[in-house]
């Protein structure tokens, strides 16, 4: 896809297609006037005969209009103008790419009318335009047999009008919103692989294969002996009810100055979560191959880290293991020793995601991070929190939680906060160990962020609970990339960029 700017009268701007806004109240846009001046009127005609109402998301395709170099417009609703910003302006944005992929046009040039500079500035809108059209030509790497549907033809995109001034950050925000779109798409891709597939042996060579196409990456994968020598306790326990083994995937991107405190992404990667001997129920328990979502925007997001070359040192940890029923598998009762000398009585193995992660975060702490992240599918909790709209956000920094939520209004990845007071942490006390893996239903998504807290002490920590984000039933059932555009933007703004 080649990304670019116009700036010259719209009406002579040689493409396929000009895509351009009309709102709800039969009203042409700036851009749109412009075509119907030059066309004798006939977009204004279409509208007063009430042929297209602008509603948001809508869209009609003209061909071959008079008085434009460009082959075909496209009319795309904006929605009521006065509830018009960056949410209608994105959906709009998004539909107008989606009803292009399906048909023959190469070359379009965006010309929907803007929400004000304070809801979308240059940089945000040239992001927002490279980012909603290469998410909207993602396909699923589906294994149908059949014959593949063919690939958009849409190969160029314009994105304007800009202005001398205005240039360069339009060009800046199309090079990232490009590389953090194909970054959500390398999460997408791994979280809707199924589990015989994406096993964690699967992640581990993809984060090798990701190292050798880029220079700044440098991975190293631990074994099984090498997590037993690291007294991997709890992460073990998890993996040894499976006949994968498991992995612990380390993926460091050298940007910033040599030295310098990174910032440690954590990854939950659970490729199959049965629930192990605390068995799930049957219903969509296929969803649970997306249990491993975190570990892939770990992944995707050192992706990107070295796609745009980010000025800043980054660390990506990811304990894969897949959670099973068998003989040698774990039992509620049970009590292990994790790496950093906590033992943990099991009392349901399916909160199993908390016990990968207690000792992937212990291994950050080498690293010595400026900042430590980790995303995890972690509790149905927190789905019953806050549905599928915002993901979970925790931690015992409240400046780096407030940054994260920031960055995500930003990326329209929403996070909400959630509290984290010591009352649940007095949920998971254990007669038998230092502390359980559950803390009973209530506030379960908290209990469980309270359980990594014991493990993250003296870090600067943050937790997003991404069980109702990263993944969408229904019609367009599939991995949504989420939190890969949030922790994106989170790191182009620790890196200045
Ligand atoms: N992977 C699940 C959480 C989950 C549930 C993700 C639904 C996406 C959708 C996690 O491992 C789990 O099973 N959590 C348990 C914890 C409970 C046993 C304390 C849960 O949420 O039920
Ligand atoms: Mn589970
Ligand atoms: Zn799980």
């Amino acid at each position: 896809m080649r990304f670019e700017t116009w700036s010259k009268s719209i009406t002579t701007l040689d493409v396929d297609c000009l895509i351009v806004g009309v709102f709800e109240e039969n009203e042409l846009t700036e851009e749109a006037r412009r075509i119907d001046h030059a066309a004798g009127g006939r977009l204004g005609k279409l509208i007063a005969r009430g042929d297209f109402p602008g509603r948001a998301g809508e869209t009609l395709l003209l061909a071959d209009l008079p008085g434009l170099a460009a082959r075909r417009v496209l009319l795309t609703g904006l929605g009521a103008r006065k509830s018009f910003g960056r949410k209608p302006w994105r959906k709009a944005c998004s539909s107008a790419i989606g009803a292009l992929a399906r048909t023959g046009v190469k070359s379009a040039a965006v010309a929907l009318e803007r929400p004000d500079a304070e809801a979308l500035d240059d940089y945000y809108y040239g992001r927002g335009v490279a980012e909603l059209t290469v998410s909207a030509l993602y396909r699923i790497n589906d294994l149908k047999s059949g014959k593949k549907p063919k690939a958009a033809a849409l190969s160029q995109v314009l994105a304007g009008p800009v202005t001398r001034t205005s240039a360069a950050a339009v060009e800046r925000g199309l090079a990232h919103g490009e590389a953090l779109a194909r970054a959500a798409n390398v999460q997408r891709d791994l979280g809707n692989l199924p589990g015989n597939i994406c096993t964690p042996r699967y992640l581990a060579e993809q984060a090798r294969g990701l190292a050798r196409r880029h220079r700044s990456l440098r991975v190293r994968v631990l074994d099984e002996p090498a997590m037993r020598r690291e007294k991997m306790g709890c992460l073990l326990a998890v993996a040894q009810g499976s006949n994968e083994p498991p992995r612990l995937i380390v993926i460091e991107h050298r940007g910033g100055k040599s030295g310098a405190a990174p910032v440690v992404l954590v990854g939950k990667g659970v490729t199959f979560d049965s629930g192990g001997i605390s068995l799930k129920p049957g219903a969509d328990m296929d969803e649970m191959k997306y249990d491993m979502s975190g570990a892939a925007a770990v992944i995707a997001s050192l992706s990107f880290a070295a796609e745009v070359k980010l000025p800043l040192n980054v660390v990506g940890i990811v304990g894969a293991v897949e959670n099973m029923p068998d003989g040698k598998a774990i039992k509620p009762g049970d009590i292990v020793t994790s790496s950093s000398g906590q033992t943990v009585e099991i009392l349901n193995t399916d909160a199993e995601g908390r016990l990968v992660l207690s000792d992937a975060l212990h291994y950050a702490r080498r690293f010595k991070p400026a900042a430590i992240i980790d995303m995890a599918t972690l509790t149905g909790a927190c789905v019953i929190a806050l549905g599928h709209h915002h993901s979970g956000a925790f931690g015992n920094d409240e400046a780096l939680v407030h940054e994260l939520v920031e960055a995500g209004v930003r990326a329209d990845d929403r996070a909400w906060p959630l509290p984290l007071t010591e009352e649940y942490t007095e949920q998971l006390k254990s007669n038998f160990a230092d502390f359980a893996n559950i803390g009973g239903r209530d506030g379960g998504a908290i209990t469980a962020a309270a359980f990594l807290a014991k493990f993250t002490r003296g870090m600067s920590w943050a937790h997003l609970d991404i069980a109702g984000t990263a993944w969408q039933s229904g019609a367009h059932k599939g991995s949504t990339g989420r939190p890969t555009p949030l922790l994106a933007d989170f790191l182009l703004r620790r890196a200045k960029l």
